[in-house]
């Protein structure tokens, strides 16, 4: 049999998975895999239920990558995913890139559909015994270091969940780090870009790029300063891949040794007090845990800078609103702005030629976006203790281009933007 693991990826196929895939099964050269099956609720084929881009259907193609749609809140369901395809060998390595990543969803559903989903699948990891249990977590924190006078934040800092979703996947993480015997890492993850992903910040970016240069309007941006540290998702695939070899090695109680972080009760008590695997904020928790983000501790207006010479447009800041902006309730300023964005956004798909074919792509944001935001984390511990290098150190307007490039080859993008 193949020296190499059968890996599953849980979820996940809306945020990193696809890029997992792509970097366990490259174009060019070896697999990294024996065999790899993704899972999750969407259909991907033969029509896509959601954007998977160009790319990812090709995967599927090459006999040892399978797609399986999949409830996962089914227990029953779970154990049958973990069940190796015919002549293979059984999942030894698992990334759990689960959970609802959408804003308003409220706390009953989260603890369902993010904290008790995942926990299920980790339970199941466990009993299996696979040798990596790698759980991708969004940068859903409040980062006091908004601006980088400050030192970024480091995995010890104990960051306070944002919103009601960011409350829950941190409370994901704690009910992975409770089952003792899952060799469990948790990879957290900066604000991601790369090409066939539209779960980014970036994504809004150019939209609004786009959208400023066909009203012939300078590109303005509310908190230029403050830190949105970027990840190129080529390093999100290669520092799970990495993350995964190593507490393979180690296993989770040298693991937690090595690079063990407090995984501390962050939620209110009420919420959790029958909810299943979580043992009360008593109890300490610890589970390896690293960040990535690249080298560029990159800015809102550092990013909208490289945006804006992409589509030579000048940029500014809202002096004059923010004035207006303190009497102004967010929802109220995202409304006015979203109505902006979204006519201009219908008018430049509508001249696309040739159209725009799938309609992945809103100009709408919510409310919350146009916030006082900030992600701010140090990778310096994965390059520590595991030596990773990073394969896109800084974001550049040339990687920019690449992802703009990409959605017009999906054919979602309005060739004119
Ligand atoms: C999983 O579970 C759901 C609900 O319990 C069920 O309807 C579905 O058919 C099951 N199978 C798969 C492959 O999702
Ligand atoms: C889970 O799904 C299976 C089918 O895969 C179904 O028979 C079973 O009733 C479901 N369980 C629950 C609790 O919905």
């Amino acid at each position: 049999m193949s020296s190499k693991p059968a890996v599953l990826i849980c979820g996940g196929i809306n945020t990193f998975s696809r890029a997992i895939a792509e970097f366990l099964v490259p174009d060019v050269g070896e697999p990294l895999v024996s065999y790899l099956r993704i899972v999750d609720k969407p259909s991907v084929a033969p029509t896509p239920s959601c954007y998977v881009g160009s790319k990812f259907p090709t995967l599927l193609e090459t006999g040892i990558v399978e797609y399986k749609q999949t409830n996962l809140l089914n227990a029953s369901n779970v154990t049958k995913v973990f069940d190796p395809a015919e002549g293979q060998a059984p999942f030894s390595i698992v990334f759990d890139c689960t959970g609802e990543i959408l804003y308003d969803r409220k706390d009953d559903f989260q603890a369902v559909n993010t904290a008790s989903l995942s926990y299920g699948i980790g339970l199941e990891a466990a009993r299996r015994k696979v040798a990596a249990y790698v759980r991708l977590q969004q940068p859903y924190y409040e980062c006091p270091a908004e601006k980088t006078d400050k030192p970024a934040h480091t995995e010890k800092d104990t960051l306070k969940p944002e919103s009601v979703r960011g409350t829950w996947f941190h409370e994901t993480l704690r009910l992975l780090a409770g089952i003792k015997d899952l060799n469990l890492a948790i990879l957290r993850v900066g604000s991601v870009y790369g090409p066939h992903t539209l779960c980014a910040e970036l994504t809004y970016c150019l939209i609004l790029g786009a959208v400023y240069k066909k009203a012939e309007q300078e590109f303005r941006f509310l908190y230029p300063a403050n830190r949105i540290n970027t990840v190129h998702t080529d390093d999100v695939a290669a520092a799970s891949w990495a993350v995964a070899q190593w507490i393979a090695k180690v296993g989770r109680e040298e693991g937690n040794k090595i690079a063990g972080e407090d995984i501390y009760f962050a939620i209110d008590k009420e919420l959790v007090k029958d909810l299943k695997g979580e043992p009360g904020p008593k109890e300490k928790l610890v589970a390896p845990f690293f960040n990535i983000v690249d080298d560029a501790d990159a800015t809102q207006g550092k990013i909208a800078e490289m945006v804006a010479s992409i589509y030579g447009i000048k940029t500014g800041t809202y002096n004059l609103f923010l004035g207006t902006l303190a009497k102004l309730s967010l929802n109220d300023v995202a409304s006015e702005a979203n109505e902006q964005h979204t006519h201009t956004w219908h008018q430049l798909i509508q001249e696309s030629d040739p159209p725009v074919t799938k309609g992945h792509v809103s100009a709408f944001m919510e409310p919350h976006l146009f916030g006082k935001r900030a992600v701010a984390y140090s990778a310096a511990k994965i390059k520590n203790v595991l030596g990773y290098t990073l394969r896109r150190p800084k974001i550049t307007k040339e990687a920019i281009q690449e992802v703009l490039d990409s959605y017009k080859a999906d054919g979602i993008w309005p060739n004119t933007a």
